[in-house]
This record gives structure tokens, C-alpha cells and sequence, in this order.
């Protein structure tokens, strides 16, 4: 039995050697590895052996199995590196031909324009602070002069989060990070701040080409002993010029209740130049944001004393910039990650 073992191995591994195509290896498989194959049969004679026979001649069998079956496993490998040396061969690569493209990830184009707006700031001597974006009544509305059922509110229709006594919203507008810039940052009313808050506001909107329900604002808020409506004006001025290149600009009297007086700024129309157009609504000129000088109850709480601080603040909404600036005609692309709109940037 012990020498059959022998036999049937050197046997199966000598024609194994020359075999290279598939259908003689599958008979060569059947016939030493198959269920009914020669190792099958010979393990299948051990109960015929002599009970001190048995345990030498089923190692033997086992290891003669082992054997042939890793002797299988190599040459499955070793036909399937020949298949693939032979087609390399009878069809040559072409290194010449031009690779695949790597698709390269680029900025949103809000982060982009955030980006080009922070640096804009950032040269004029504001640093960037970062408010929460999950806020208090008492931030968002009653420390900016907007007290409970007070008809402002109508201004900005509110995601509420949370209607406890603290009623915690969805902040509707960067301002609430005035407050809170004023108290971190003035060591208690003693020091001038001269931040910009930027991030993203949510407000109960009705969707349209130039509403959203969540969208960029880029607060801004300078104080200090001597500022004035001056300084406002030729602030927001000079940031116009740089952002949007020598163009006019105009502010006109408005209202909120957390700055007074309040304006708002517009620019010359970037579409038309000013002669006129569906973009400005032949007006000639773009609203780009709301400002003001902070009203004196503000300050106060913020921690400032009124007698002795002023300061102007602003809001503006850079998406609605970058719609003007690039004549984008639907804000709505902005956050509907069609690629088609994004890959223009
Ligand atoms: C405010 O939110 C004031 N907090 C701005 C302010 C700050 C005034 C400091 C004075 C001092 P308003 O609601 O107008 O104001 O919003 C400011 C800007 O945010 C708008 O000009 C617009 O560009 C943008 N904005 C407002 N609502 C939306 C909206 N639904 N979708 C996209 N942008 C919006």
C-alpha cells in the first residue's frame, strides 16, 4: 500500500508537468483529486489494512493528498501568469497613448467666494470670529432690540429647535454673534474689537431663485472710542472696491432695530453697468448689504458703556454676492451639488 502511495504520487506530479491548457488539468484534477479519483480510492482502502497498518499508510495518504493539491493550486497560478505573458506579448502595450484623466477636486464656489471675502477683510484689519450657529432667542432677537412679538420679527421666519424657556433656534442672521464677539473680546467693555462673523443662517423661507433656507452671512462689527458713520461709509466703501473693482456705490437710509441709523449699500450693476437690466431691475444698481451704527442698548450689551464707545456693524450675504459677481442666474445651485454648475468654477 505504502509503495501504491509512492507510485500514485510521483504518477500524478509527472503528468502534471507538461500540462498547459485547461481541459487536460480539469481531467488530470478529476482523475487524482476527483471525488471518485485515484486519492479517494486509496483512502478509501485503509479499512482493509491491519489495524497497526492503518495509522503510517492514512499519513501517508493525507500528505500524498496535501501535496497534490498545493502541487494544483501552483500550477493554476502558474497557467494564468502564462495567459497573461502571452496576451501582453501577442498585443503590446502603447505607452504613448494619453493616460486617463485624474479628476481634480477644486473649492465650492461658496467657499471660494468666502475665501476671497475673508482675505479682502482680513487685509483691512478684521479677524475672523466664529459664533454658534445653534442660538438663543435671547441672542438672535432680544439682546438686538427685537423683544418677544415685536413686528421685526416678521423679518426673519425662524427654524426653532427647541421650545423650551430658552426657545434655542436655527440663528436667522450672523448679528447674535455681535453680542457675543462684544463680551469675549472687549475685557468687559475696556478694549475695541474689529471682527467679521462669518457662517451659515437659516431661515423659514419661502425657496426661490434668490431665497434659500440656509445661506452664507458674513457679519462684520468694528468698535471703539471714536467710530463713526464716516468710517462706516468709507469702510464698506473701500471693501466694494476691492471686491468688485472701481464701480459706484450709493447707501440709502433702512432699518433695523439693532443699529441706528441704518443703511443699506448697493453697487453699480455688474450686468449692465448701470444702463439697466433684469439683473438690478433696471434700477442700474445691486443691494449688496444691511448696516448701521450699533444701536447704544446693543453696546450696552455687549458690555460697552455708550457714552464712551461707538462702533458700526454690517451684514452681507455672500452667496447673493456671488450670484451678482458671476451672473449666476438661481441660488439655488449653490447647495444642489450638480456637478455641472460646480465644475464651472
Ligand atoms: C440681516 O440679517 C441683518 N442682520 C444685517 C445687518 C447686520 C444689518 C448688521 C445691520 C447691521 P437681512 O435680512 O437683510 O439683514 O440679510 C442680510 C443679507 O443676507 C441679505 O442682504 C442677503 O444678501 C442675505 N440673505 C438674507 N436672506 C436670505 C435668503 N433667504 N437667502 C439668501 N440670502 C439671504
Amino acid at each position: 500500500m505504502i509503495d501504491n502511495l509512492g507510485k500514485l504520487r510521483a504518477d500524478a506530479l509527472a503528468q502534471l508537468a507538461p500540462i498547459w491548457d485547461e481541459a487536460a488539468l480539469e481531467e488530470w484534477r478529476v482523475k487524482y483529486l476527483g471525488r471518485k479519483g485515484a486519492v479517494s480510492a486509496s483512502m478509501e482502502q485503509l479499512g482493509a489494512l491491519p489495524k497497526e497498518e492503518r495509522g503510517a499508510v492514512g499519513k501517508l495518504a493525507n500528505e500524498t493528498k496535501n501535496e497534490l493539491e498545493a502541487a494544483y493550486a501552483t500550477k493554476v497560478g502558474a497557467m494564468k501568469q502564462r495567459a497573461l505573458s502571452e496576451s501582453l506579448e501577442a498585443e503590446p502595450l502603447d505607452v504613448t497613448l494619453p493616460g486617463r484623466p485624474v479628476l481634480r477636486g477644486r473649492l465650492h464656489p461658496a467657499t471660494a467666494n468666502l475665501r476671497e471675502i475673508y482675505r479682502i477683510w482680513g487685509d483691512m484689519g478684521f479677524q475672523i470670529f466664529r459664533s454658534r450657529q445653534v442660538e438663543s432667542d435671547e441672542m438672535n432677537f432680544q439682546l438686538l432690540n427685537i423683544p418677544p412679538n415685536h413686528p421685526a420679527r416678521d423679518n426673519w421666519s425662524t427654524f426653532y429647535v427647541a421650545d423650551t424657556e430658552q426657545r434655542v433656534l436655527l440663528r436667522t442672521h450672523t448679528s447674535p454673534g455681535q453680542i457675543r464677539a462684544m463680551r469675549q473680546l472687549s475685557q468687559g467693555g475696556t478694549q475695541p474689537v474689529r471682527v467679521i462673523l462669518p457662517g451659515m443662517c437659516y431661515r423659514y423661507e419661502q425657496i426661490s431663485a434668490r431665497y434659500e433656507i440656509q445661506f452664507n452671512q458674513v457679519e462684520g462689527l468694528a468698535v471703539g472710542r471714536n467710530v463713526t458713520f464716516a468710517d462706516l461709509k468709507g469702510t464698506l466703501t473701500e471693501f466694494a472696491r476691492r471686491m468688485f473693482g472701481e464701480r459706484p456705490v450709493r447707501f440709502y437710509g433702512d432699518h433695523f432695530p439693532f443699529t441706528e441709523p441704518s443703511a443699506q449699500m448697493d453697487v453699480q450693476c455688474i450686468i449692465c453697468d448701470g444702463a439697466g437690466c433684469a439683473m438690478c431691475k433696471y434700477t442700474g444698481f445691486l443691494e449688496i448689504l444691511g448696516a448701521g451704527m450699533v444701536h447704544p442698548q446693543v453696546l450696552r450689551n455687549g458690555g460697552y458703556d455708550p457714552a464712551e464707545w461707538s462702533g458700526f456693524a454690517f451684514g452681507m450675504g455672500p452667496e447673493r454676492i456671488a450670484i451678482l459677481k458671476h451672473g449666476i442666474e438661481d441660488i439655488r445651485y449653490f447647495w444642489a451639488n450638480d456637478l455641472r454648475f460646480l465644475e464651472q468654477f
